[in-house]
């Protein structure tokens, strides 16, 4: 999806393909970014960057509308299935897109196995689109990608080429691979971005207290542009955050009150996971804008995701 962008004003050839080369090639990502944004990707100067911002908003229709027109872009949402009913339910029908879902817990409370469903489950069906993966723990398992989606009775080998899996080395990096997911968006009908973990290399690239402001920053800029590409693309955004199991242990860490924080502000959804007996997992939905907060139980079964 490109536009003529040279119909914005002050916006020249040159200026044109300064702004599609960095990832700006449509309107809507246009009205999307801030003016800052756009003066570092095309070079030019402050008053041109808004104007061209609110050229964009006037041609995409942006500014007031109707409570009518805000519940039929509520139907172009789609949910994206977690493989256990209760847990749908919980979360009125699955993952949402067109918003941020936060999905946080401890070490092996079965973030990544949610993740790796979803982007099985993101491909079912007529409507099936394809994922992003944004791994940074080196988590995600080709072989079992390849179990859920043959428990699926799909075929593994097509779900795993619909999968865009990169591996990020260190938050920048990390942050880069969020921009670079604009482009598989533009080429491909993505309907599902992961990040997993969001936080983790975040916690360990800025230690010091020193450091938490410019990590808070960083951090707040890479769920803006993951927002705006659920938004742009009206993609699920999924992403996990780990919590410690005792916070008093991990005397001076500021993870779980700095990540946390950013993170909830910039999510949508917020959901808990904690382990239960066996194989059982609880989710808790935290926060909503229009759910009530509650319960499911689901298990980890050799097949993926499934009820309790
Ligand atoms: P961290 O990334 O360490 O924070 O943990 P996480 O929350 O991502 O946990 P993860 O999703 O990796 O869950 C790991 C757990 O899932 C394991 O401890 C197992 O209990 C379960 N699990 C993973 N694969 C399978 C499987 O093939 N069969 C079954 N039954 N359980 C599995
Ligand atoms: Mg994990």
């Amino acid at each position: 999806m490109t536009d003529d962008l040279t119909e914005l004003p002050g916006v020249g050839d040159k200026t044109a393909e300064k702004l599609e080369d960095a990832g700006y090639g449509s309107l809507e990502s246009i009205g999307a970014s801030s003016a800052a944004e756009l003066q570092e990707a095309a070079d030019i100067g402050e008053k041109t960057a808004q104007s061209a911002i609110s050229a964009a908003h006037e041609q995409l229709d942006h500014g007031y509308s109707t409570g009518k027109e805000k519940l039929e872009e509520r139907d172009a949402v789609n949910r994206i299935a977690t493989g256990s009913e209760e847990f749908d339910e919980l979360m009125g029908g699955g993952v949402e897109s067109h918003s941020i879902t936060e999905v946080y817990g401890e070490y092996g409370s079965g973030k990544t196995q949610v993740a790796l469903q979803l982007t099985v489950n993101v491909q079912k069906g007529e409507e099936g689109k394809k994922a992003v993966f944004i791994d940074t723990e080196d988590t995600f398992m080709p072989e079992r990608v390849k179990q859920m989606a043959e428990a699926e009775d799909m075929d593994a080998e097509e779900v795993l080429d619909n999968i865009f899996v990169a591996r990020a080395f260190n938050s920048d990096h990390q942050i880069l691979l969020g921009d670079k997911a604009q482009e598989i968006c533009e080429e491909n009908d993505i309907g599902l971005i992961v990040v997993d973990s969001l936080t983790g290399e975040f916690r360990s690239d800025y230690v010091g207290r020193g450091q938490l402001a410019e990590r808070q920053q960083k951090l707040n800029k890479h769920m803006k542009n993951l927002k705006k590409l659920a938004s742009t693309y009206n993609a699920a955004v999924m992403v996990t955050n780990q919590v410690m199991s005792n916070p008093d242990q991990m005397f001076g860490d500021p993870t779980k009150a700095i990540g946390g924080h950013i993170a909830g502000h910039n999510s949508t959804f917020r959901i808990y996971l904690r382990k239960s007996k066996k194989d059982k997992r609880v989710a808790r939905l935290v926060d909503s804008p229009y759910l009530p907060e509650g319960e499911a139980a689901f298990k980890i079964t050799e097949e993926g995701i499934r009820d309790a």
